[in-house]
């Protein structure tokens, strides 16, 4: 506590003395290694303006004192050494989609960001020679498929082609590929990494494979990713990288009906791993005059209609089915078209056994939170939305993690204890006392539901780090052996905790009992 407090008289000082350097003592200090010539933007300058503006969220956009934009491993070396000799406190970014205030960037500090811009860090590379998919932590999605599209390739990525590939890799990522391959960071052969003393290292089953297994899930807890080397997959349509996939829009009075046969699905989706769905229900009071169910399938051997969403299909006429076969580039897209960003976000998760109990009991405490944000709304003449969103988490996906290498995600512990269910809500608005009032309203929520299921003996502790709240202390859920793993990884990489106590954004390991 003392040190972190002396860290951040540290930084400031520098607006106190000099004149000449009004600039915070340590974005001063970065500005004076050649290498790091302008990649380091104070407020004020049209490049920091212009990365504000890229946060999903607007709640996460805090302004830092200076932002470093690397272009390579050997920048992200020199600034971690840095930024330790010096005692700085930093964030780390991506793509910026985590949505509460100190998910990526920081306000008392330096935000290292890995931006989507041509020289810096989001290339993807194919290559042929090893068989893997080099992509920095910088690029989005989107990208990545448009550039494996014409190789007749993909990898397990984002399903909203605008999400970044730093954060959604570091924190576990669901997949179109999730039954047939795990997740997303199960697909990962090796990472380049930048440890806390500056040096560059590998991490496979190979060469550090107790690292390789901590980074799988870790968030940024033991260094900065600067390359994921992922395996390919094959998709149908040579050089077209077709599936088959989109979404039905039900009326509010389908709801159990969805939660039914989204039981169904996860009970039965080991018969067809190549097919995914998720359900969510979706309040637009302004646009789409309320609740309607909506329901996300995809079948990645681009195969129409499988077996495997007969539930959904028996549910009645679906108001609109944009289902269809087409490339999984444009699949991506029409995700993120409809998650647009520039609103203040909030997303908090749980997880429970496969059961429509605590599902249903959700949806009824979702309706009652949206009557009481449209009162709040109208008194203020603000809007928001909320999404609700439940989606699988089954054995087979827990299994194909073990097979793969293991990950430190804590779910090796539900294997034997069948298939599971992730709970998400995402609460948007575009005021900020909106965002205030939903907070405690949205969190009660969450520990009412969790309550529920506990009653029914169907509660999981696991938060997923990717959906959690920064009110959810992930890490922490992740269950004794991952801990352990992880404890055990930051005291050899990490041996001075720097990931923990200079990094100031993003969730952390708990310190060892
Ligand atoms: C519209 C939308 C759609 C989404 N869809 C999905 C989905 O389909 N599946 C899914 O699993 N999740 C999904 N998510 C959640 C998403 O995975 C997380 O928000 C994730 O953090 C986004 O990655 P990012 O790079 O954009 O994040 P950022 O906000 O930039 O980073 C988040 C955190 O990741 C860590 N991090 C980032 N870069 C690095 C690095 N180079 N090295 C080490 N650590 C790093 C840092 O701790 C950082 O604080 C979605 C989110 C949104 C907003
Ligand atoms: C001090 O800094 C301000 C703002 O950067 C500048 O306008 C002013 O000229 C400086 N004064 C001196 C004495 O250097
Ligand atoms: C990198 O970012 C730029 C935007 O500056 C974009 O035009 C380019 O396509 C991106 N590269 C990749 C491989 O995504
Ligand atoms: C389809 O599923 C099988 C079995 O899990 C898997 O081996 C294969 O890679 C999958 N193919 C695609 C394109 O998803
Ligand atoms: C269905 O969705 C598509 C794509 O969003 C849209 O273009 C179309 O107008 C919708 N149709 C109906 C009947 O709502
Ligand atoms: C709410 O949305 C409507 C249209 O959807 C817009 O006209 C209005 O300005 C928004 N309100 C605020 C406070 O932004």
């Amino acid at each position: 506590m003392l040190f972190n407090i002396l860290t951040l008289l540290g930084g400031l000082v520098a607006f106190a003395t000099a004149n000449q350097t009004r600039i915070p003592r340590c974005c001063n200090a970065l500005q004076s290694i050649d290498e790091l010539r302008g990649k380091v933007y104070l407020p004020g300058s049209d490049t920091y303006a212009d990365r504000m503006e890229t946060y999903f969220s607007k709640s996460a956009a805090l302004e830092p004192w200076c932002m470093l934009l690397p272009s390579t491993a050997e920048d992200v070396s020199l600034i971690v050494k840095d930024l330790v000799a010096n005692n700085c406190p930093f964030g780390v970014r991506s793509g910026g989609h985590s949505s509460h205030p100190l998910s990526n960037s920081v306000e008392k500090g330096i935000t290292i960001d890995f931006a989507f811009i041509s020289g810096h860090m989001n290339a993807t590379t194919w290559n042929p020679d090893t068989g893997l998919v080099s992509i920095q932590p910088g690029g989005r999605w989107q990208d990545v498929y448009d550039v494996l599209t014409p190789h007749g390739i993909t990898v397990a990525g984002g399903r909203a082609g605008s999400v970044g590939v730093g954060g959604f890799l570091s924190g576990g990522g669901i997949s179109f590929f999730a039954a047939s391959h795990g997740w997303a960071c199960d697909t990962i052969a090796n990472y380049e990494v930048v440890l806390a003393d500056g040096s560059i290292a590998y991490a496979n089953a190979q060469d550090n494979p107790d690292l390789w297994q901590a980074l799988k899930g870790a968030g940024a807890n033991l260094g900065l990713v600067t390359r994921f080397d992922m395996f390919p997959i094959e998709l149908a349509g040579p050089s077209e990288g077709i599936i088959w996939g989109g979404n039905m829009i039900f009326g509010s009075e389908s709801g159990s009906d969805l939660i039914n046969a989204l039981v169904d699905f996860t009970d039965n989706v080991y018969k067809d791993e190549n097919s995914s769905a998720s359900v969510s229900f979706s309040y637009q009071p302004k646009l789409a005059g309320g609740m309607v169910g909506l329901v996300s399938i995809e079948n990645t051997l681009g195969l129409s209609k499988p077996k495997a969403f007969n539930g959904f299909y028996g549910i009645g006429a679906a108001l609109n089915d944009t289902t269809r076969i087409d490339t999984m580039s444009a699949l991506s897209r029409e995700l993120s078209e409809g998650q647009p960003m520039g609103f203040r976000n909030m997303f908090i998760t749980a997880s429970f056994k496969n059961d429509p109990r605590p599902m249903k009991y959700a949806l009824d405490k979702v309706n009652k939170l949206n009557a009481e944000l449209e009162e709040i709304t109208l008194t203020l003449s603000a809007n928001f939305t909320t999404v609700y969103t439940v989606q699988p988490v089954t054995k087979s996906i827990i299994e194909k993690s073990i097979a793969k290498g293991g990950n430190v995600m804590g779910l090796d512990r539900y294997v034997d204890d069948g298939n599971g269910i992730l709970f998400l809500l995402i609460v948007s608005t575009d005021h900020a006392e909106v965002e205030r009032l939903a907070i405690p309203r949205a969190e009660a929520l969450v520990r009412d539901v969790e309550a529920y299921a506990k009653e029914l003996d169907l509660e999981r502790e696991w938060k997923y780090l990717n959906y959690a709240h920064g009110s959810q202390d992930a890490i922490a859920t992740v269950g004794e052996e991952a801990l352990g793993k992880l404890q055990a990884a930051s005291a050899k990489y990490d041996p001075h905790r720097v990931f923990q106590r200079l990094r100031t954004s993003g969730f952390k390991i708990p310190r060892d009992k």
